[in-house]
């Protein structure tokens, strides 16, 4: 196992809160690295193009006076989501903006993604990539990334099919960088189970879209705390490729889940509007994605709440399996 410095110097919890298409800004990812987890968003939140220099300036001004004020706080870095894909014509726009902030992660989703490594590299960043198989995961690191982000049954947005006991073992035997893991991850027990299995690092998306400070409808916030795992359904329908979302969403858009035809792969648009397959409805704007982690959110904390919460059962659960 093994975490770059930066990482192993600056975080109160083994945890990166993970980039969310629309539920992520700047609110979020301060109070994530203010509680000492890496906060991360999505440069396509960031519209139009301009907003995204503006958060860049806000999340490094604000952080760097927390820290100033702060000594001694664990203070995390933040990341900056970067899709690479041909339907994001951002990209080589976002990667430079990175570089001019030295954005200290850069999470690269889909593609190999050659061209982030060398940018980010240059300042003395560090890319990790998500990847759902074995095969993504040996590209990934032929493109040279810092650490691969497992994304494994249950995760919230594109998830893959693969168990973590399965996928994170199979990766450790190949590779001994950095992994973190991701999938239905939504309490300290299930950060130090992450760990157990060869993880360094958990990866948290849903968890912290019912917090005070994500930026989801309150309707969302509250059907995460009153959904359970077999309320998402996993679908190829909405972006073309396969992904969980919450059932009662697509029953208010007018659409049976049960009964959801596959989507178009080729069709695959980040951000794109509505679809008329769907009725109308725009994927992540009305159609929620989540986790199966969600029948364990029963509340909407602020982010530095839950953060403390999951700490406390992180070191308790370390504590119970060490004295059984
Ligand atoms: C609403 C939503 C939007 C997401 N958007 C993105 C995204 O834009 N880019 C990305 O790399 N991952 C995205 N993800 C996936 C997460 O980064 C992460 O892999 C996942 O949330 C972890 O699983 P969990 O939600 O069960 O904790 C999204 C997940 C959700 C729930």
């Amino acid at each position: 196992m093994s975490l770059p410095q930066l990482l192993r110097d600056n975080l109160a919890l083994p945890v990166i809160g993970s980039p969310m298409f629309i539920v992520s800004t700047p609110d979020l990812v301060i109070e994530q690295c203010k509680a000492g987890i890496v906060g991360a968003f999505p440069a396509l939140n960031a519209r139009p193009e301009p907003v995204l220099e503006q958060w860049l300036q806000r999340i490094t001004s604000e952080l760097a006076a927390y820290k100033a004020a702060h000594p001694d706080k664990k203070v995390a870095p933040f990341a900056v989501n970067q899709i690479v894909h041909a339907s994001n014509p951002r990209l080589q726009h976002d990667i430079e903006l990175c570089v001019k902030y030295k954005v200290p992660v850069v999470i690269t989703s889909l593609r190999a993604p050659d061209q982030a490594v060398e940018a980010v590299h240059s300042y003395g960043g560090l890319v990790f990539h998500d990847v759902t198989t074995i095969q993504h995961a040996k590209r990934a690191l032929k493109a040279g990334v810092d650490g691969l982000i497992l994304v494994c049954n249950g995760a919230g947005g594109h998830a893959g099919r693969l168990s973590p006991f399965a996928l994170v073992p199979e990766v450790r035997a190949f590779y001994d960088g950095t992994i973190i893991l991701s999938g239905a991850i939504a309490s300290g027990d299930a950060i130090l189970a992450a760990q157990s299995i060869g993880a360094d690092l958990a990866y948290i998306g849903t968890r912290f879209i019912a917090t005070q400070e994500a930026n989801a409808v309150p309707g969302y916030k509250q059907a995460l705390v009153d959904s359970a795992a077999e309320d998402i359904v996993y679908s190829s329908l909405f972006s073309g490729v396969h992904g969980n979302y919450l059932r009662s969403s697509i029953v208010a858009a007018g659409m049976d889940p049960d009964k959801l035809p596959d989507g178009d792969k080729s069709a695959m648009d980040f951000g794109a509007g509505a679809d008329p397959a769907t009725g109308g409805a725009k994927a992540w704007r009305d159609i929620w994605g989540a986790g199966q982690g969600t029948g364990q959110i029963r509340d909407i904390p602020t982010t530095a709440e839950l953060v403390t919460r999951l700490g406390q059962e992180y070191r308790a659960a370390r504590e119970r399996v060490l004295a059984a």
